[in-house]
């Protein structure tokens, strides 16, 4: 079947047809996917009705896997394999979590643009999100691009930003949202790590902005005075030129660059309607900055 790619934005987004990620792929169909993935930075590709397995079999074919599963939780408590990020409302019993059930208040963190695993030294290539059960109303996935919001910069705010640091971890995404009441192993996991507010991408040779709301601080600069600049960045960043907004149809399989993106979920019911997706994750390239010595 001959591959196809329709860019869904100016910027940002194509949607694939002509591969089935049930099956294994041939390496001209990894090296489209690639070169997909390089100019548009998200894929979606429909009708992908795979198993656990064979996700796990697609995601690696685009590099190492990163575990997804929430490092606090218990493996007996674990609705899906750890390779996974459990993207869902629901338990592994299949009922959906309760209002103020720990899980969900740290899934909320899902609605702030982020970009997956930026709290960590290396962070995520490559997330690839199954849409298992989808909802109607709400719960589209925004996704912004980083490499556009960069280019649109003014040459002084580029030369300001080149070389700063900034520091990420899930502790001020949650403090955010008045999520505070960490476990103290919780607290220990979470230290905060450093990574470059600009990168270039190795694929595109594009310069791009490393936002995410798991940052909370700027190297050498004070809090409040790093934290007013990262929203100003961050307002920029997502701009509706630079979105793709996703609505899911089932078995839609989507991919997309963290070193290119943010990413958000929007609301939607899910206290009465169950969305399962289900995230695999490739590792990025290596640390981005060097860390504080512990
Ligand atoms: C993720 C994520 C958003 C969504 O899988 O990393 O942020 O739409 N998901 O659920
Ligand atoms: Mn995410």
């Amino acid at each position: 079947m001959a591959i196809e790619v329709t860019p869904l934005t100016p910027h940002i987004g194509g949607r694939m047809t002509g591969i089935d990620a049930r099956k294994p792929l041939t390496p001209e169909e990894v090296v489209a996917v690639d070169a997909g993935m390089d100019r548009h930075a998200v894929l979606v590709l429909p009708s992908q009705d795979i198993t656990d397995e064979q996700q796990i079999e697609f995601t690696k074919n685009f590099g190492p896997l990163q575990n997804g599963a929430n490092a606090t939780l218990r493996r007996a408590d674990l609705r899906l394999d750890p390779a996974f990020a459990d993207v869902s409302n629901i338990d592994k019993d299949g009922e959906k979590l309760a209002r103020d059930d720990r899980r969900r208040m740290a899934s909320l963190g899902n609605r702030l643009w982020h970009s997956d695993a930026s709290f960590r030294v290396i962070p995520a290539r490559h997330s690839i999100l199954s849409g298992r059960i989808v909802v109607t109303e709400g719960g589209n996935t925004e996704f912004a691009d980083m490499r556009a919001a960069y280019d649109a910069l003014d040459a002084r705010t580029k030369a300001e930003i080149e070389d700063l640091i900034c520091e990420h971890s899930q502790i001020f995404s949650r403090e955010q949202l008045g999520f505070t009441n960490f476990l103290p192993d919780e607290r220990a996991m979470m230290k905060p790590v450093r990574h470059r507010l600009v990168r270039t991408h190795p694929g595109s040779g594009r310069k791009s902005l490393f936002l995410s709301a798991h940052i909370g601080g700027i190297v050498g600069w004070p809090t409040p005075e790093a934290r007013a600049f990262i929203r100003d960045l961050m307002e920029h960043a997502t701009q509706e030129q630079f979105v793709y907004s996703h609505k899911w149809t089932q078995h839609d399989l989507v991919i997309w660059d963290n070193r290119a993106t943010m990413h958000r979920v929007r609301r939607y019911d899910d206290l009465n309607t169950v969305r399962d997706l289900r995230r695999t994750t490739t590792k990025s390239d290596g640390p981005t900055a060097a860390q504080v010595a512990a």
